[in-house]
């Protein structure tokens, strides 16, 4: 509340030489890392924990399902209510976030980004409070309800996260603050990977431990944020308030000197009062803010639609296509998940020196070959051993490609192409239209596999190639552009 509002309000007293120079440098600070951690660590660890967490324990998790409607029915189950009853559980989630997106712009206006983030969390304390009762009240509803919490709650963060870190970074760092976001969402996979195997939760007595595990990074956020300031744009240019915004500027840059920061906000908070909120309907008609809103919804399509949560939900099943056993298909998707993070983490010092279009391009471009090779290695898979190796390595490729940019960068994109009149509303349409492609990419995939066999993996080739070209042609570069200039060069273009 006020009083830790004061807190944070003070502007740092004393500044030494090292911080002013950083300040103006617009470089990185202790603050900032804090900020960063703060509002990252605990929201997309809630998208990529939750993501994870329910493909290793399917089996036992379906046969507690099993015994529940025996005892509660007084008869078996078919095995298709069992199955059923599971991917509602895993497909709920996406549901959720569909609704998260959508309510993001409502939610970061009407709380703030730094509010609203901190609110979120009680969602994730329903959640917890669902799941990890669910064994002990035999429910398996009550799974479905928490999942569907924590949902909506990752659709939420997966907005007002990547908004926030847009919105407090310095120009020069935007790309590599929002691939955080990214990063925090592939440690928690991989997290989630580990302790859900057999030896460590993934058993019939700890899995509701498992699914309860999220409130951690919750409780860290809660701890954490509230000594972090709300984002200055928000501050400026939703609110009007110029003073608290210059106060939270200077404690994320560790220093006064942000007048010309706090100019350029003023110039757009001047052009804004003239020019009222933008609404949903005049995202589509009028065409400067139609050209980056197709951008953002099409990059947003185009990383589902790669087919990485294909990979990421059923990576032990592609592995046992390509041959592997049960235990080398768990050791794969392991170290799937540790690449993913790795190369996470590349792309992070990338995206500021190579820019943003060029590794989507290299992403779809190597992504588009990579699984070409997959699909014809795949139909000979059965045949040798050799091919079955290819086979992995052609998928940990495949996820390094993704990881390049195609990851990352499109939950960022949105922020920088939008100024703040349109930021919170295109946030919205982009955050909920990732999850519905999400949401039908986890539906679709183990039916048409079972269709198409490795052929599946086509239909991924086409839609790769078309992403690259639709890239290639129609997205603009923005790296070290001020969010300000991103919008005049689509404002101009619309002029042409
Ligand atoms: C992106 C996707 C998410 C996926 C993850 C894998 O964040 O949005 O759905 O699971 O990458 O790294």
């Amino acid at each position: 509340g006020e009083a830790l509002n004061g807190k944070f309000l003070e502007t740092p007293k004393k500044i030494d030489e090292e911080s002013l120079e950083d300040g103006v440098r617009g470089g990185f600070n202790g603050r900032l890392a804090f900020a960063i951690a703060a509002s990252a660590l605990g929201s997309s660890f809630q998208h990529g924990y939750n993501t994870g967490v329910l493909n290793n324990p399917q089996k036992i998790i379906e046969q507690w399902i099993n015994v529940t409607m025996v005892d509660r029915y007084g008869e078996a189950p078919s095995q298709e209510g069992v199955i059923l009853v599971f991917s509602l559980m895993v497909a709920i989630f996406c549901v959720g976030g569909m609704i998260g997106g959508a309510i993001t712009g409502l939610i970061a206006e009407k709380f703030g980004r730094k509010g609203g983030l901190l609110l979120n969390n009680v969602l994730v304390l329903a959640a917890v409070i669902c799941m990890s009762s669910s064994k002990a009240a035999a429910s398996y509803e009550l799974i479905i309800l928490g999942r569907f919490l924590i949902g909506i709650n990752s659709g939420l963060n997966a907005g007002l996260a990547p908004m926030y870190l847009a919105e407090i970074s310095p120009v020069n760092l935007r790309g590599a603050v929002g691939t955080v976001y990214q990063l925090v969402i592939t440690i928690s996979i991989l997290i989630a990977q580990i302790v859900s195997l057999r030896s460590i939760l993934g058993t019939e007595d700890h899995w509701p431990t498992l699914l309860a595990l999220t409130i951690i990074p919750a409780i860290f956020q809660v701890v954490t944020l509230p000594f972090c300031p709300e984002s200055p744009k928000y501050l400026l240019l939703s609110r009007g308030r110029d003073l608290d915004a210059q106060k939270s500027l200077s404690w994320l840059r560790g220093t006064l000197a942000v007048h010309e920061e706090m100019d350029g906000m003023r110039a757009e908070y001047d052009a804004m009062k003239l020019v009222p909120r933008v609404t949903m309907r005049e995202l589509v008609t009028n065409s400067a803010l139609r050209i980056p809103l197709i951008i953002s919804l099409t990059v947003m399509v185009a990383q589902q639609l790669s087919g990485i949560n294909a990979v990421m939900f059923f990576s032990s099943q592609i592995f046992k296509m390509a041959g592997l056993n049960d235990e080398n298909s768990t050791y794969a998707t392991l170290g799937m998940g540790g690449i993913n993070v790795l190369m996470t983490i590349v792309s992070l010092v990338l995206v500021e020196k190579a820019g943003r279009k060029t590794l989507l391009l290299l992403g779809f471009g190597g992504m588009t070959i990579d699984t070409l090779l997959l699909t014809i290695c795949m139909l000979f898979a059965a045949q040798s051993t050799a091919m079955g190796i290819i086979c992995v390595i052609l998928v940990l490729v495949y996820v390094i490609m993704f990881a390049s940019g195609p990851g990352s960068i499109p939950w960022f994109l949105v922020s920088e192409l939008f100024n703040q009149s349109a930021r919170p509303t295109a946030s919205s349409l982009a955050v909920c239209t990732n999850w519905t492609a999400n949401f039908l990419v986890g539906l679709a995939f183990l039916p048409l596999a079972k269709l198409l066999d490795a052929y599946v993996f086509l239909i991924f080739v086409v839609l790769q190639a078309l992403f690259f070209l639709f890239i290639y042609k129609k997205v603009p570069e923005t790296k070290n552009k001020s969010l300000e200039e991103i919008s005049a060069m689509f404002r101009q273009q619309s002029y042409q």
